[in-house]
Parts: structure tokens; C-alpha cells; sequence
């Protein structure tokens, strides 16, 4: 079989990529090892820059996000028993962002596909690429115990963190940055009415915690735990009980708890492949790199990169042009890197490092004092929360 564009991996980054090759008349296939329910099960963030409501707009796939999502101006911040509001609109001069899960991100995309009727490839084996290096790239794979072979012009690895595609590169030709943080996040996902109009980031004596959701009836929770913890070691009960001695008075007022939908813990870790282009494979999303949580900027890097991609693949196609193309690493590497800082600093200011000490702690109170108490300071953290520009 031949296509224009091969696309490991049926996530956010692969789905999204897959929509706006399409629109843009690119044929393309997506290969993905698991089942669309399997991919479909994966809970995770659920903050959206404009740029990425922006790409969703391009593919085609926004209707939903914007008629059932929730425009954010604003959250706020929690410590030392007080919670300062950072007001995102008004310090970037009017930017905000939209609260939307990313399954539904994915179940969006994942129905826009099927419905153009293109060739996605569930619980496809043994996915295997060849002579990227070449101008005949190649896909192998197997499916219903048969042997597949797919020949094309570029192959897309969007298949995340533990993935075929950057596993397939010579180790001499990829270097890895990588730094893994002292613990992991333990979330809950319950439907029940969230404990505030907007997201609470609270830095607790306990550990952090963060108060999220997904819509005003059912919302997404969740607790700094040790490293090597363990989600058997948690109920329900044990949960709401940690995560209500974390708020402050009048949230935990507020808060309802209810059965958990879904409870897992989630490792944090900082993480980055350079380059991301080998000939003719490009690494987008997870697959090239993982920020912690903290700043919601997994999905958003994501989906920059995929921009990123479908307009050099666009320009190469309609314009006969590399530029993009060439491109394309160093692009995509810019805006992670700042995107990597700025993750790194905001779960390095809102949890608990007991390794620094007392004199660590001074500074991390310090550093937020100053951070709500500074137009300048509350500016820079409004303006890398709502998204930096995307430098086409
Ligand atoms: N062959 C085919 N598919 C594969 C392979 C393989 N060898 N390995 C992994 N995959 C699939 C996974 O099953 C998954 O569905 O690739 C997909 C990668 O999706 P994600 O891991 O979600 O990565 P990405 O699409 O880049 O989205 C990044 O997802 O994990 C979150 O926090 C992350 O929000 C960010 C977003
Ligand atoms: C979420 O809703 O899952 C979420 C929101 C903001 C974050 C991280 C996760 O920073």
C-alpha cells in the first residue's frame, strides 16, 4: 500500500496531524497498536491554549470544545491557608483558555476521521519502520496475524513517550534531556460539581494538590504523592480526606466528593529528544517530549507541533518547498524549551521539596509572595500559562 504521509500513533498529536493533512488533501494513514476504547480510556489534562482551539478550528473539529467546554480568564493559587487569584485576561491583554478534556480532544478527532472515511489501523502488532533515511520510507505491520507493508513520502512518529518511532533511531543520532521528579500525582475523577468556578493550585505544608474539572458536574482532582507510591494504597475515602486537609476553609466547604470514575498515579518527569527530524521520520508530541503536568502544557506542545509538521508537509506538497520541512526541528524545539521552563519552574514552585530544606522552603514562600504581589511576575506566569506565540 502507498500513502503520502504514515502516522504512528492515533493520540491527539497522530489524530490531529491525520485532520489537517486531510483538509489539506494529503492522503495519509494512521497505525495505532491499541483499540479506539483503549486510547479513548486514557484520562488525562484538559486545558486548551487558543492555539491549540485555533488548530482544532483548522481541522474541522471545534464545534464541540467550544459549545461544551469552559473559557477560563483566571485561576488561582493557594498558600499559607490563602488563595490569590491570577487574572489571565486582564495580564494578557485579553487571552484565555479552555477547559476541555483531552479524551474528548481525542473522541472529537477520532469521530472526524471516521467520518471522512480515512484508513486508521487499530490494534495494529509489530509496527516497524524502514529506511527513513531514504527517499522510500517505509511502515511494516502486522494485523489479524497478516503481514502489512506501506510505502510513502514521510512518516509522522506521534506514537508518545514509549513509542516505535524515536526507539527506531540510531542512539548516536538523538540526544536525550531528561530530568524525573521525587513524585508522582495521585488523580481522581468523579462526577461531582467542582469546588470552585475556576482551577485552585495549592502549595500545603501536605504536599501540593490541584482542584480541576471537566464540566460543572463532574471534575478532575489530584494529590502530590511519594514517588513510589502506589494507587492500591488509596480509597475514595482516603483521597477526599488528604485532598480537603490541602484546601483552604471555604473550599473544603465546598467541596462534594462522590465515587471516583477513575483514581491513577501518574509519574512527573522533564523530557526531550533532539533533533526531531531524521530524514524523513518526524517525531511530534509525547513521542519527542513530557513535561510535568503542572503548567497543563502536554496536549498544548502536542498540538503546536503538529502544526508545526502539517505546514511543512502543506508547503512541501503544494509549493514544492523544504523550507518548512528543514525547518521543523528547530521550530518546534524553541517553543518546547520555554514551554519545558516554564513547566519545570511551576512544579518546582507549588510542590514540596523536603530535600531542600528549610532554607528551601523560604524560598519557595518567598518566590510566591512575590509572584501575586508583582504585576511584572503575575504577567509572565499569566502569559506562559495561556501560551507563548507560535513563530510560524
Ligand atoms: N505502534 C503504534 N502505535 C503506538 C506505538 C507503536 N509502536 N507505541 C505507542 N503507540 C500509540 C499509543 O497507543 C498512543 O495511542 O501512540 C499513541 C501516542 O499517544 P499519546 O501518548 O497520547 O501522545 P500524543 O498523541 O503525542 O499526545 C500527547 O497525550 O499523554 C498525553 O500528556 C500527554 O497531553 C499529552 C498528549
Ligand atoms: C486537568 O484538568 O487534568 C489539569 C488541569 C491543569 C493542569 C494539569 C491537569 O495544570
Amino acid at each position: 500500500m502507498r500513502t503520502q504521509v504514515a502516522i504512528i500513533g492515533a493520540g491527539p498529536s497522530g489524530l490531529l496531524l491525520g485532520q489537517l493533512l486531510h483538509k489539506a488533501g494529503i492522503d495519509n494513514i494512521v497505525i495505532e497498536r491499541q483499540s479506539g476504547d483503549y486510547v479513548l480510556g486514557r484520562i488525562r489534562a484538559g486545558v486548551l491554549e487558543q492555539i491549540t482551539m485555533d488548530l482544532l478550528e483548522q481541522a474541522g473539529v471545534a464545534q464541540r470544545a467550544h459549545a461544551e467546554g469552559l473559557p477560563h480568564d483566571g485561576f488561582e493559587l493557594l498558600f499559607k491557608g490563602e488563595r490569590h487569584r491570577i487574572d489571565m485576561h486582564k495580564l494578557t491583554g485579553g487571552k484565555r483558555v479552555m477547559v476541555y478534556g483531552q479524551t474528548e480532544v481525542t473522541r472529537d478527532l477520532m469521530a472526524a476521521r471516521a467520518a471522512a472515511g480515512l484508513n486508521t489501523v487499530y490494534e495494529a502488532s509489530n509496527v516497524s519502520l524502514h529506511d527513513f533515511d531514504s527517499q522510500q520510507p517505509r511502515v511494516r505491520y502486522e494485523k489479524d496475524g497478516v503481514q502489512h507493508e506501506i510505502t510513502c513520502d514521510f512518516i509522522a512518529g506521534c506514537d508518545g513517550f514509549h513509542g516505535v518511532a524515536r526507539a527506531s533511531v540510531p542512539a548516536s543520532a538523538v540526544q536525550l534531556y531528561e530530568k524525573v521528579y521525587p513524585f508522582g500525582w495521585l488523580g481522581v475523577l468523579a462526577d461531582v460539581p467542582p469546588v470552585g468556578e475556576e482551577l485552585i493550585y495549592a502549595n500545603t505544608p501536605r504536599g501540593f494538590a490541584l482542584c480541576s474539572m471537566r464540566s460543572h458536574t463532574r471534575s478532575r482532582y489530584y494529590l502530590q504523592v511519594p514517588s513510589d507510591d502506589k494507587v492500591e494504597n488509596w480509597t475514595d475515602t482516603l483521597f477526599w480526606e488528604e485532598l480537603a486537609r490541602r484546601l483552604d476553609p471555604a473550599a473544603r466547604e465546598r467541596l462534594v466528593t462522590g465515587p471516583s470514575l477513575e483514581m491513577s498515579i501518574a509519574p512527573l518527569r522533564s523530557f526531550v529528544a533532539e533533533p526531531m527530524r531524521f530524514g524523513q521520520l518526524f517525531l511530534a508530541g509525547d513521542a519527542a517530549h513530557i513535561v510535568p503536568p503542572t503548567g497543563a502544557k502536554g496536549l498544548n506542545l502536542a498540538a503546536s507541533d503538529v502544526g508545526y509538521l502539517s505546514s511543512a508537509f502543506i508547503e512541501h506538497y503544494r509549493e514544492r518547498s523544504q523550507a518548512g520541512i528543514d525547518h521543523y526541528s528547530a521550530r518546534c524545539l524553541s517553543r518546547i524549551w520555554k514551554a519545558e521552563r516554564f513547566s519545570w519552574w511551576f512544579t518546582s514552585l507549588m510542590h514540596r521539596f523536603p530535600e531542600t530544606g528549610e532554607f528551601g522552603q523560604k524560598i519557595q514562600e518567598a518566590e510566591l509572595d512575590y509572584l501575586v504581589n508583582s504585576e511584572a511576575a503575575s504577567t509572565s506566569l499569566a502569559e506562559n500559562y495561556v501560551g507563548l506565540p507560535m513563530k510560524l
